[in-house]
């Protein structure tokens, strides 16, 4: 049988172990991990759908070889301490059984270690060493690593790979890049010491190669080592990609797989971590100029989600594996689908940050589109139905077609009505914003997910009383959604002014300047989106801030391209009316300014559809509403409530 991506599917050999195949999950921490240093079994079960996924290698994270001195966040495993066998055993075994490699990510924060991501007082009171005394711009001093601890560092990553090995993990991944300890002893802009580990970039690399000889000494012949590291450091005074291809050249005898990422910790989160306005794939350049110096086998990764891209990386032989860390979050299924050539049927991830900001924000882990993570033990014992029921969903948005997916994989009898001709609710407004185009597939794979699992669409008819009646389900799923807010204000029925909702509708135009009304997420979203286009954009805020509501993570970095896109903000300003001139309005000051506009985009928000779902609340014996027409949120919340909806069922 041929298959549809026949180099993705290869496997290959690295050190003594068969990848099934080249597609491999990144490291990515779960924040369940006990205080004295266990993963939990809500741990091991998000790692695990990784591995029931197909991806042929899973990493887990985060061990720390030193803990007195290298724990970059308070929740990692301690290496050090042998109590953590049967835990790390425990996840090992878990993520085999599928037929898996089993690795471990261990590593050292370095200068940047003890960052309590509550407590930043912390990081004042620890004493902390990386390369070189110096003061970090957050007022912490670093002490330069005397020699001493640098043997006894290296000892202890020799002593973590042993038992990571003991544990059965089937390789391991040393972490020397983003800006962690190896990565600071690389770098010239953190490295100024004068002894055998500073200065040329032979003794820069001096700790890194020790730590390289000390695992392999531990692990023996043939146990693969995956060496992660920065071929770009976005840092200046860093080294240049030319000097990233000495070091690799230097280490290459000693490592199995080197995993070509960029950025550090320190100023360039969204290069180790690229955002929804990078294209995708955006480090392969890195990893196909490197495998031109090197014939250690390369991986690359960063925004990789389409398997037609990943293919190509492949055949073309810019890289012998690809890794993906959100992608696999977004569909663990990913892989599995891949191999099948189902890949219409996968979910990708639309790097919104979700995952990073909800740790910051709640210390749990969520993602957008992908109501199970987070949830994997309850989603592993979900007990099916035992009478299957007659369910009704009024909606097909994110919430409704979540509810009907899960309904209908329990084997419920699933009918879904959307008003609209066609699906996707809320997430039509997505459908022309070029950096969003995996946000607005959502729509496509969820109407795909939908059919496949046996709902029943009828698009172009509202679901009335008298629909459900007639039907008589045992469960209606009300998922209406919401409708934009359009304020009061003169002019607002004019021909200038567009709403939000509307940007992606066909025959919707927009002149070539324009002012927003409103910068929350939404407004500013569009402004980029605009600006893109060539447009000249303002963007008017009453709030002293615009971007209130996105994440923090993705927050900065959306201010950034509006910056960068030349997008003007006025803030602490209410619109007063549309003239034909533009967006009148009231500044912070009191005074009265007029904002020249050929087009006023509204987007001041969402009010629920609550009037049409409390016309449906007697319509079925079980109603049940989900999403904006309870609560205008985002597509997480809506994701979630329909898939909770639907397995409650
Ligand atoms: C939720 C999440 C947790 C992560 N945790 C780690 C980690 O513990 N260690 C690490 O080296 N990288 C971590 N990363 C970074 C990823 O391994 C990867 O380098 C980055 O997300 C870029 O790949 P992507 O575009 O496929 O997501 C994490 C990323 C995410 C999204």
């Amino acid at each position: 049988m041929e298959r549809k991506y026949p180099h993705l599917c290869a496997p290959i050999k690295i050190g003594n172990v068969t990848f099934k195949n080249r597609m491999l999950s990144a490291p990515m921490g779960h924040p369940d991990i006990s205080a004295d240093g266990h993963f939990s079994p809500a741990a091991i079960a998000f790692y695990e759908l990784r591995a029931k996924g197909g991806a042929a290698v899973v990493c887990c994270s985060e061990g720390v070889v030193h803990a007195a001195t290298g724990r970059s966040h308070t929740r990692m495993v301690n290496l050090q301490e042998e109590f953590v066998l049967a835990s790390l055993t425990d996840l090992a075994r878990a993520i085999k059984r599928h037929g898996a490699a089993a690795s471990i990510e261990i590593s050292h924060g370095g200068k940047f270690s003890d960052v309590d991501q509550l407590d930043k007082s912390i990081q004042k009171r620890n004493v902390r060493y990386g390369p070189s005394d110096e003061v970090l711009p957050s007022g912490a001093p670093i002490k330069e690593m005397p020699v001493e601890l640098i043997a006894e560092i290296v000892k202890a990553f020799g002593d973590g790979a042993a038992l990571c090995k003991r544990a059965g993990f089937d390789m391991v991944l040393l972490h020397a890049g983003h800006g962690w300890l190896l990565h600071q002893f690389l770098s010239p802009a953190s490295n100024r010491r004068a002894d055998a580990y500073g200065g040329s970039l032979e003794n820069r690399a001096r700790f890194l190669i020790e730590v390289l000889d000390a695992i392999r000494a531990a692990v023996g012949k043939g146990f693969p080592i995956e060496l992660r590291f920065s071929a770009e450091e976005y840092v200046e005074g860093g080294n240049s990609f030319e000097e990233a291809i000495e070091i690799a050249k230097l280490v290459e005898d000693k490592i199995d797989l080197l995993q070509v990422s960029t950025g550090s910790y320190e100023n360039s989160f969204d290069r180790t971590h690229p955002s929804m306005f990078d294209p995708r794939g955006c480090n392969v350049r890195f990893a196909a100029e490197m495998k031109k110096h090197v014939k250690v086998p390369v991986s690359t990764l960063g925004a990789l989600n389409d398997p037609a891209m990943m293919e190509e990386i492949i055949a073309s032989g810019k890289a012998d594996v690809v890794e993906m860390a959100r992608a696999l979050l977004a569909d663990p299924e990913l892989p599995r689908k891949v191999i099948l050539g189902r890949d219409e049927e996968i979910t990708r991830c639309i790097r919104c940050f979700t995952c990073l900001a909800e740790r910051l924000h709640t210390q749990t882990r969520v993602c957008s589109v992908n109501p199970i993570i987070g949830k994997e033990l309850e989603y592993r014992y979900a007990y099916p139905p035992t009478k299957p029921k007659k369910v009704l969903i009024a909606g097909g948005g994110p919430g409704g077609m979540q509810a009907a997916i899960t309904a209908a994989e329990r084997g419920h009898d699933v009918t879904l009505y959307e008003k609209r001709d066609e699906l996707g609710g809320a997430l039509r407004c997505e459908r022309k914003i070029s950096f969003k185009d995996d946000f607005y597939d959502l729509a496509r794979s969820k109407a795909l997910t939908m059919k496949l699992s046996g709902v029943k669409v009828i698009t172009g008819v509202a679901l009335t009383k008298e629909i459900a009646e007639k039907e008589a389900p045992d469960v209606l799923v009300v998922a209406v959604g919401a409708e934009a807010i359009v304020p009061p204000i003169p002019g607002i029925d004019g021909p200038k002014a567009v709403v939000a909702n509307d940007l992606s509708e066909d025959g919707v135009s927009i002149g070539q300047n324009v002012v927003i009304l409103g910068g929350g997420l939404v407004g500013c979203e569009a402004s980029v989106h605009l600006a893109q286009e060539g447009k000249t954009v303002t963007v008017v805020e009453m709030l002293p801030d615009v971007a209130a509501d996105a994440n923090a993570k993705h927050r900065p970095i959306l201010l950034a391209e509006m910056k960068k896109r030349g997008v003007s903000v006025s803030t602490g300003t209410t619109g007063l009316g549309i003239t034909e001139e533009g967006l009148l309005a009231k500044l912070a000051t009191g005074e009265e300014k007029l904002f020249p506009a050929d087009t006023v985009l509204v987007a001041v928000g969402q009010r629920p559809l609550r009037g049409v779902a409390d016309e449906l609340l007697d319509a079925a014996p079980e109603v049940v509403l989900v999403g904006d027409c309870v609560k205008p949120q985002k597509v997480t919340e809506a994701l979630r409530r329909g898939y909770w909806a639907g397995l409650d069922i």
